[in-house]
């Protein structure tokens, strides 16, 4: 097995810590898409936020979902709401990805964004996106996991954009064979 720090070089970290660094190291390891995932609570604020937790679950009920850290600004409205939609994003969308994962309050701001299913913003030019009604939530450690109900989707032929050990990528073309 690999390890990317070495025994020596953790002498100022707990026994703990050496294997959350590994766990997350490891973690990173899995390639993934990257979405965003919007809601809006009862009062009409707007929430959004990237999360690469995201995956399919389900054809038939259509079902897909994802998880949230308990720590996060947007937990409760998530935990509160009817619906929300995952998109997904695009190669061209990196700078809308570093801005969801960001904890500021106006993220929608100057944004190009519509009101979907149950008033849940949506974005436009993404690689697809899912308007889901929240079909159950469960505990997940740290995070809660959301289980959606496909109710209304969409998507576009853009190439997605991809997060691997803990860096945004791109697909790369594979060459064309003479
Ligand atoms: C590529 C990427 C993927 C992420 N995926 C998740 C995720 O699946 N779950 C999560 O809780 N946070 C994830 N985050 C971190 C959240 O986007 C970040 O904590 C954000 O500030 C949460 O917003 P909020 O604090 O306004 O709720 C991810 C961040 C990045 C850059």
């Amino acid at each position: 097995m690999q390890h990317a720090v070495s025994a020596g070089e953790v002498t100022s970290l707990t026994m703990s810590d050496f294997d959350a660094l590994e766990f997350r190291s490891a973690l990173g390891r899995f390639a993934t898409g990257v979405t965003i995932v919007t809601t809006v609570d009862a009062a009409g604020e707007r929430y959004g936020v990237t999360a690469n937790s995201y995956n399919s679950v389900s054809l038939d009920p259509p079902l897909v979902l994802w998880s949230l850290a308990k720590t996060s600004r947007s937990i409760a409205a998530f935990e509160d709401c009817e619906a929300f939609a995952v998109h997904i994003l695009g190669a061209h969308q990196e700078e809308l990805a570093k801005r969801f994962a960001s904890s500021s309050a106006d993220k929608f701001s100057g944004l190009d964004v519509h009101a979907g299913l149950h008033g849940v913003p949506l974005f436009e030019e993404c690689a697809a996106h899912f308007e889901c009604t929240l079909e159950n939530r469960f505990e997940g450690g740290d995070h809660v996991i959301f289980l959606g109900r496909v109710e209304h989707f969409a998507h576009g032929d853009a190439a997605p954009l991809l997060f691997h050990d803990g860096k945004f990528a791109r697909v790369e073309a594979s060459e064309k064979k003479a």
